[in-house]
């Protein structure tokens, strides 16, 4: 069955590296059919669609905004001949609407596209059900890239609605320097983290990773240095009701665990000021990773976000970890965020 997914244009490479990361992690086998600026087209066997759970698997992804399964692949001028063709009493079963997406150059109306390909739809199945624009049953996406078109019926929209709501000034503990859920979100997914797994944050701050693995299930382990960071983040763990967490002071470089962790997700602090020019975060990175090499298991990964003046690979000589992708964030002139993820061998 093809899949196609919908992924934000916020940037050039992680919303891909996520969605590939959520599907290892779930053991979806998959193949990439197609692929575009924003749009990715995968093939899965029929089964793992029909099983509910698979709804959940993707709704954890940060990056993609909507899941459709295509019906039709076609040039853009033949959109209307295919949409004819296609037997529309066997997908629609409700009320319905037709949406349509740009992904290129198009210069379609697509409001008028819209309309047309409804009307053939509704002519197709008869009248029987009619267009819900408010809140349909079956959606009808359409994606329009430079002259080619993706036609299928969506499975998932996924809500961001949590992502706005848990905006970092919008719970009880704010601190500035917080991560924005959404990437905090993604940073978790890359550590490939499963359900019940426990992740662990050792620079834990206000609590933001923790509370995105908390919400798709993980045990979350959280350590700061810092007593008003420890008591803020529970306060900020317990307002999202995320029970199965752990949070205690602790310096990273002294952390020590009776077990072992599945994945960190992480921000060390950066220290910008420009007299040290980051100095002390350097060797702070250096030494946090030869600790965490004592608590994580092997074959486990860790993602962290670092400033793009400190060299990540450094730290990693004679460590076990190895870095499997990095991925760039400018936030202004004078800063890029790098995302790491590393997995120890
Ligand atoms: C950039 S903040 C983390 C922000 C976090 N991601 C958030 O969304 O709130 C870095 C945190 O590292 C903590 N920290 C600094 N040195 C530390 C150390 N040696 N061990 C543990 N935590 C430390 C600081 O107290 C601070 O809360």
């Amino acid at each position: 069955m093809e899949i196609a997914f919908i992924l934000s244009l916020e940037h050039e490479t992680l919303p891909l590296a996520e969605l590939k990361a959520v599907l290892k992690a779930e053991k979806v086998p998959y193949s990439i059919k197609n692929r575009f600026k924003g749009l990715i087209v995968i093939d899965i066997p029929d089964e793992y669609l029909a099983k509910d759970h698979s709804k959940n698997i993707l709704n954890r992804l940060s990056f993609t905004h909507e899941v459709f399964q295509v019906l039709l692949t076609c040039e853009e001028e033949k959109l209307t001949q295919e949409v004819q063709k296609y037997a529309w009493k066997e997908i629609i079963n409700d009320e319905f609407a037709v949406r349509i997406k740009k992904r290129g150059k198009s210069s379609t109306n697509t409001l008028e596209l819209e309309k047309k390909i409804g009307s053939i739809i509704n002519e197709q199945t008869e009248y029987k059900y009619s267009v819900n624009l408010e809140k349909p049953s079956v959606l009808i996406r359409i994606v329009l890239l430079d002259g080619k078109v993706f036609l299928g019926k969506t499975i998932l929209k996924i809500s961001k609605k949590h992502f706005y709501d848990l905006k970092p000034h919008k719970r009880p503990f704010f601190y500035p320097g917080s991560m924005s859920p959404k990437l905090a979100r993604c940073m978790v997914n890359l550590t490939m983290i499963r359900s019940k797994e426990k992740l662990l944050d050792p620079f834990c701050g206000t609590g933001g990773i923790l509370i995105e693995a908390g919400v798709i299930g993980a045990q979350v382990v959280g350590t700061d240095i810092d007593p008003k960071m420890v008591k803020g983040t529970r306060e900020n763990l317990e307002h999202c009701h995320i029970n199965n967490s752990m949070v205690f002071q602790a310096d990273v470089r002294t952390l020590k665990l009776p077990y072992k962790i599945d994945a960190v997700a992480t921000d060390p602090p950066y220290g910008i000021s420009a007299s040290t020019r980051g100095e002390e975060s350097h060797k702070l990175c250096g030494e946090a990773l030869l600790s965490l090499e004592n608590v994580i298991k092997e074959g486990g990964r860790i993602c962290m976000a670092t400033p793009h003046y400190m060299e990540i690979k450094e730290f990693l000589k004679g460590t076990k970890f190895k870095i499997i992708e990095q991925h760039h964030i400018r936030m202004h002139k004078s800063l890029t965020r790098v995302i790491s993820v590393m997995v120890k061998t």
